[in-house]
């Protein structure tokens, strides 16, 4: 046996949550080393959508220029399209990914950044260059295979695959980031709930020049409904854009009841052109790969020194795209809380809040991408699609539907409305961007939780109210534009304040030198405070009077605020960073 290896965190998986965590954790200048049992990342595009959440936390590591370098944007991913095959008629489309002109405003206003279409394979490099760069350790090749775990620490036993020799690393704290079939989340005994295989989906890699059937409406996912298409599957067959347009991957489901599939290519190549509807079309398979649709949450993220994140504790449908995108957001939750601990600027009761914020989202986003398939039925129903396996009898109901008598109506109304319906898959921007978080790291102020005006699940509600996400709005700071979220992140609590806040500049010098840690205070105003508020958005936005204070804590979540100036400033500033760090 070789000798041991130690470090203060060890993260088990390369994929987007331990690449995160790692480049989180390196930022904030903690050792850590990843394993990844294979010799490179993804080596399929599966997760793509990148949503403004997962946005932010690359700009908070600096590298959403680069992301953006390597994206498709958001105006390409215009369109999702209903259609009986790409060359084949088309039933109806919806604008998505706040690119409808009257969603479009509510994605601007969330965000400095845009949401767009990062394929799995470009993302897992870039995250993986952010983490080695600033210092975090990847050794390929490196199976985890058990772990012991004490009062100090965490011992993992993993196998070397290029020598097959076997050794153990040490360390303080361990991430499991093993996907979802983790073995880490396993050997722990998280208690899971929901199922796992509940259907089988194959992925089909091509390349194809299919210009001439998307350009006019572009779009990354084209949904092809035939009949078939809801064996197995996610509810429909796709026909998913990695890039433009020459570069595609087919899902397509099938019945895992029957064991493994194997596809040749002139199957797979079959299925391709039976959902593009040509056969003429040249199409050069890349790959073809297996996996099965799962509804499944962990009720508890960690035990001890070790903590889950990603599909190793949320297993779903790529619906609604929130996969990788989660994963990415769990690590911006947890890699904070790492660093506090380690740095003696936290206890570890800190680590608790981590599965009391994130067990409440994995519950909400493997619910919301499950009912995203319970939305497809509908529309095949209004298309007269399950009524039977006769394609004749099948083709004459869908053609029933451009009759001007009332039946046909009535059928065009269902079919309209069950699409317009996918509104809650395409364009989800409050379970995007709404997550509010309520733990022992949020100090509530005594407010009611503000309601929501539209829909909660299509619609984002930006409020300073404590277990919320910063709001953004465009300020002038240092000569430059930047916005509201640009003020905290790189691993500080900042303490945002305004005119007449001076009491709070005071106190946080204080508490900070009193709990060893870093705590800008920033006040936003007019022309000469810290932060222009050149557009007055702060004014509105702030949810607190000029002389109050909002703290935030380094994932850019709101940890308290107080509605004004206070002649207890520090004892209030104190007791409520005292309470998020679990100090005494
Ligand atoms: P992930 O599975 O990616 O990584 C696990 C890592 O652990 C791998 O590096 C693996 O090698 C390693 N590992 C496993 N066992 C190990 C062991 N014993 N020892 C060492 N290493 C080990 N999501 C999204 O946000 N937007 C989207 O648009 C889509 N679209 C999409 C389409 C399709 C077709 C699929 C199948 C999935 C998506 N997703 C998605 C989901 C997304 O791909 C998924 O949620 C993330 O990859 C999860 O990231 P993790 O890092 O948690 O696990």
């Amino acid at each position: 046996m070789a000798t041991g290896i130690s470090t203060d965190i060890l993260i088990v998986g390369a994929g987007p949550a331990g690449l995160a965590a790692s480049a989180l954790l390196s930022m904030y200048g903690v050792e850590n080393l990843v394993i990844n049992k294979y010799g490179w990342l993804a080596n399929t595009p599966r997760a793509h959508i990148t949503n403004q959440g997962t946005m932010q936390l690359l700009r908070d590591l600096g590298i959403e220029d680069r992301a953006m370098g390597l994206a498709s944007k958001q105006k390409l991913m215009a369109n999702n399209v209903f259609c009986h095959s790409l060359a084949g008629e088309e039933f109806g489309r919806v604008l998505s990914w706040g690119n409808h002109p009257a969603r479009k405003a509510d994605y601007e206003l969330a965000s400095p950044t845009e949401i767009c279409d990062i394929p799995q394979t470009y993302m897992e490099p870039l995250l993986l260059e952010a983490a080695a760069s600033r210092g975090g350790k990847i050794r390929l090749n490196t199976e985890f295979l058990r772990l012991d775990q004490d009062d100090d620490g965490v011992t993992a036993h993993v196998r070397d695959r290029l020598s097959g020799e076997e050794f153990t690393i040490r360390a303080k704290y361990m991430i499991g980031a093993d996907g979802a079939r983790s073995i880490v989340a396993e050997q722990l005994g998280l208690t899971m709930t929901g199922q796992m295989g509940l259907s089988g989906s194959m992925n089909i890699l091509f390349d194809a020049d299919l210009t001439k059937y998307v350009a006019h409406r572009p779009s990354v996912l084209y949904w092809v409904l035939q009949p078939g298409a809801r064996t197995g599957g996610i509810g429909a067959g796709v026909i998913r854009m990695v890039r433009p347009w020459n570069e595609w991957l087919v899902i397509w489901g099938y019945d895992s009841s029957q064991g493994e599939l194997k596809l040749t290519d002139e199957e797979a190549t079959a299925i391709v052109h039976q959902l593009i509807g040509d056969d003429t079309i040249p199409v050069k398979i890349r790959s073809t790969s297996t996996w099965t649709v799962n509804n499944m949450w962990a009720t508890e993220f960690s035990k001890g020194r070790v903590f889950c994140m990603g599909d190793a504790v949320h297993r779903h449908p790529p619906l609604n795209g929130l996969g990788s995108n989660t994963s990415i957001q769990d690590a911006y939750n947890l890699a904070w809380k790492l660093a506090a601990v380690l740095k003696g600027q936290a206890g570890q009761g800190l680590l608790d809040s981590y599965s009391a914020e994130r067990v409440p989202v994995a519950e909400t986003i493997v619910t919301r991408a499950n009912n995203s398939i319970k939305d497809y039925p509908p529309i095949f129903d209004a298309l007269g699609m399950t009524s039977g396996d006769d394609p004749e009898r099948v083709e004459a109901l869908m053609a029933a539907r451009k009759g001007a008598d009332e039946a046909a109506k009535a059928q065009r109304r269902a079919l309209n409305d069950a699409i317009r319906r996918k509104n809650y898959e395409f364009n989800a921007h409050g379970v995007e961007m709404g997550t509010r978080y309520a733990s022992g790291a949020v100090v509530p102020d005594g407010t009611p939780e503000p309601g929501f005006t539209r829909d909660a699940e299509l619609y984002y509600h930006p409020t300073t109210w404590p277990g919320a996400r910063l709001p953004h709005v465009w300020l002038d700071h240092d000569g430059k534009r930047v916005s509201s979220i640009d003020l905290g992140g790189k691993g500080r609590f900042v303490l945002l304040t305004g005119p007449g806040g001076a009491g709070w500049r005071a106190a946080a010098d204080n508490v900070a030198a009193r709990l060893g840690i870093d705590l800008p205070v920033i006040s936003i105003g007019p022309d000469g405070s810290d932060a222009h508020d050149v557009y007055a958005d702060w004014f509105y936005q702030s949810g607190i009077q000029e002389d109050g204070a909002i703290l935030v804590r380094p994932d850019n979540y709101v940890g308290w605020r107080h509605d004004s100036a206070a002649d207890d400033a520090e004892a209030l500033l104190d007791a409520a960073l005292s309470q998020i760090l679990a100090r005494d």
